[in-house]
C-alpha cells in the first residue's frame, strides 16, 4: 500500500491555467483535414471549423491556443492570410509532405477559432523572414483601438471593427534551429531590438499587459539558456517568459509497443522535471526568476511516421494509446508540482499529429486518451499546489505520478499508477486534516496499456466515474490514471 499525504495547507503556488494551454501549427492535418473543414462543407461545421471537434475542446476549457506554428511561424506572412485572394505558398513543410499553404485560415479565422473554444490566442511571430516593422504592424493590425491607425481601418474592413485580444506574443520558435539557425548571443540581441518595437506597439494600444515570450532551449541544451540569459539579464526591457521545447521521443512501436518500451518512455518524459529544475537554475543564477517562467510551448511524445489513421498522408500524425495519456497525466503533474516555475505549456500537436487530442479525416472525429487526461485534469486550472508525498515511491517502473490542488474548497488529486504490471493500493493521508467521507473517483484505464480508440471502436478507452470514500484505500489500476475529488 502507497500512502499519499496531502500537506494542506502548503501551497506551492497557484496553478496558471494556462499550464493546460495547447497548439495548433500550419503542419500536416492539423488545419486541413482536421481543425478546418470549411464553410461549405457537408462535414458539420461552425464558419468553417469542424463542430465536434470545437464542442469537444471547449468542454475541457482550453485556456490558450498557439499559432501558427511552429516551424512554420518562420516563413509565414501574416498578410498573406488577410482579406480577399489569398495567396498559395509553399509552406515551411513542403519538403516533408508536398502540401502548400492556402491560407485559407489566417489572422481572422485563427481568432474567431479561438472565440469559438473559450481560449486566449498565442501568437508565434515570425522573426527569422519578416522585418520588426512587419511584425509590428501585425501587432499593430491585431490590437489597435477601434478607428486608430490605418491598419486598424484595415482590420475593420475585413469584418472586424474592435481590436483582437492577444495577451501572449511568441518572438520566434525554435531560433537555435529552424528559426534561423542562430547562436544564443544573436538571438538574445535579436530578441531585444524586436521586444523594444513590440513594447513600444503595445503601449501604444493600452495592451501593457501583454505578455512577451523568447525563444527558450531545446531538451537538454542548456548552452542555450546559457548564451541567452545574461544577455537578456544586463538589459531587457521586457521578457516574460523562456518558451522551452522538451519532446520525450519514442520507445518502439506507438502501439505494440514492449513493457520495457513503456519503462522507457515513460522514465523519457519524466526528465521534463530535470530540464525544468535546470533551467530554472540558470534563470535564478541571472536573478530573472521573477521576470522570466518557463513556458513549455511544445511537448509530448514523437512516434514513428504514419501510425495515425490517415497511414502517412498527414504528417506526424501518430496515433496515440493509454502510454501516451500517462506521459500527459505524469507531464501535467510535473507542471502542478512547479506551478512557481512554469507559467504556460501547450502540448504538441491539437489533432492530427504528434501527441494529440483528437484524430479526424473527413467526417470521421475521435477523441485519444489523451483528451481524457485533460478533462480528469481541468480542476487544477487556477486552484492552489498542494505539496504531496508519497511514500515507498523509490523504483520509477514500480511509482506513481501524483500532483493536488484546492479551489474553492475543493481538492483535486490526479495520480497516475506508472507501473504497467500491477495495480497499486493507496490511502489518502493528511496531517490533521479531516478528509471527507464522499468523493468522486474518475478512472481512465484499459486492460491493455495499448489501448486506443479508432474510427471503428471511438469509445475503446473512455472514463469511468464512481463515488468514492477518501477515508478509505482505493486501487489504481496498472497503467491507470484517476482523479480524485472531494
Ligand atoms: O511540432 C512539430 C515541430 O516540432 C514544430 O514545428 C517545431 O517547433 C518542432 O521542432
Amino acid at each position: 500500500m502507497k500512502k499519499v499525504y496531502l500537506v494542506y495547507p502548503k501551497t506551492l503556488g497557484t496553478i496558471a491555467p494556462e499550464i493546460y494551454g495547447h497548439f495548433s501549427e500550419h503542419i500536416g492535418g492539423v488545419f486541413y483535414d482536421g481543425l478546418w473543414v470549411g464553410k461549405d462543407s457537408e462535414i458539420p461545421n461552425i464558419n468553417g471549423f469542424r463542430k465536434d471537434l470545437v464542442e469537444k475542446l471547449r468542454a475541457i476549457h482550453p485556456p490558450v491556443l498557439r499559432w501558427p506554428g511552429g516551424c512554420f511561424a518562420e516563413t509565414y506572412d501574416w498578410r498573406d492570410g488577410i482579406g480577399e485572394n489569398r495567396p498559395v505558398r509553399p509552406n515551411w513543410w513542403t519538403e516533408n509532405d508536398h502540401r502548400y499553404e492556402t491560407n485559407e485560415v489566417g489572422t481572422h479565422e485563427f481568432m474567431e477559432l479561438c472565440e469559438l473554444i473559450g481560449a486566449k490566442p498565442y501568437v508565434a511571430a515570425n522573426i527569422t523572414s519578416l522585418t520588426p516593422q512587419e511584425i509590428r504592424n501585425w501587432m499593430d493590425y491585431c490590437l489597435s483601438p477601434r478607428g486608430t491607425t490605418t491598419l486598424a481601418l484595415e482590420r475593420e474592413k475585413n469584418g472586424h471593427p474592435e481590436p483582437f485580444d492577444v495577451p501572449y506574443w511568441g518572438l520566434g520558435n525554435e531560433n537555435w534551429g529552424g528559426g534561423g539557425n542562430m547562436r544564443p548571443e544573436t538571438y538574445a540581441d535579436e530578441y531585444r531590438r524586436m521586444s523594444m518595437l513590440a513594447r513600444n506597439v503595445m503601449n501604444g494600444a493600452g495592451r501593457r499587459d501583454i505578455e512577451l515570450y523568447a525563444c527558450g532551449s531545446n531538451g537538454f541544451d542548456y548552452s542555450w539558456t546559457h548564451g541567452t540569459m545574461p544577455i537578456w539579464a544586463e538589459s531587457s526591457k521586457i521578457i516574460n517568459g523562456f518558451a522551452m521545447h522538451y519532446y520525450c521521443g519514442k520507445a518502439g512501436d506507438t502501439v505494440n509497443f514492449t513493457d520495457a518500451e513503456w519503462d522507457q518512455l515513460i522514465y523519457q518524459a519524466n526528465r521534463m522535471e530535470e530540464i525544468i529544475l535546470r533551467n530554472w537554475n540558470i534563470i535564478s543564477a541571472h536573478n530573472m526568476q521573477d521576470k522570466c517562467k518557463l513556458v513549455v510551448d511544445e511537448w509530448g511524445c514523437w512516434h514513428p511516421e504514419g501510425t495515425g489513421p490517415s497511414k502517412g498522408y498527414n504528417l506526424f500524425e501518430q496515433q496515440s494509446t493509454m502510454r501516451d495519456a500517462m506521459v500527459a497525466a505524469l507531464t501535467l503533474n510535473i507542471f502542478n508540482n512547479h506551478c512557481d516555475k512554469v507559467r504556460m505549456a501547450n502540448v504538441a500537436q491539437l489533432v492530427n499529429n504528434l501527441h494529440c487530442l483528437f484524430l479526424a479525416g473527413e467526417e470521421n472525429f475521435i477523441v485519444t486518451p489523451t483528451y481524457h487526461v485533460f478533462d480528469l485534469y481541468q480542476g487544477h486550472q487556477g486552484a492552489n499546489a498542494i505539496e504531496t508525498i508519497v511514500t515507498d515511491n523509490d523504483t520509477l517502473a514500480e511509482s506513481l505520478s501524483v500532483s493536488a490542488s484546492t479551489k474553492d474548497g475543493k481538492t483535486l488529486v490526479t495520480i497516475g499508477n506508472l507501473s504497467v504490471h500491477n495495480d497499486v493500493e493507496v490511502s489518502l493521508e493528511t496531517l490533521g486534516v479531516a478528509l471527507p467521507a464522499n468523493g468522486k473517483i474518475k478512472t481512465l484505464a484499459a486492460d491493455d496499456p495499448r489501448a486506443h480508440n479508432t474510427f471503428d471502436n471511438p469509445e475503446a478507452v473512455t472514463v469511468k466515474v464512481c463515488d468514492f470514500d477518501p477515508t478509505k484505500p482505493i486501487t489504481v489500476p496498472k497503467a491507470g490514471i484517476v482523479a480524485l475529488e472531494f
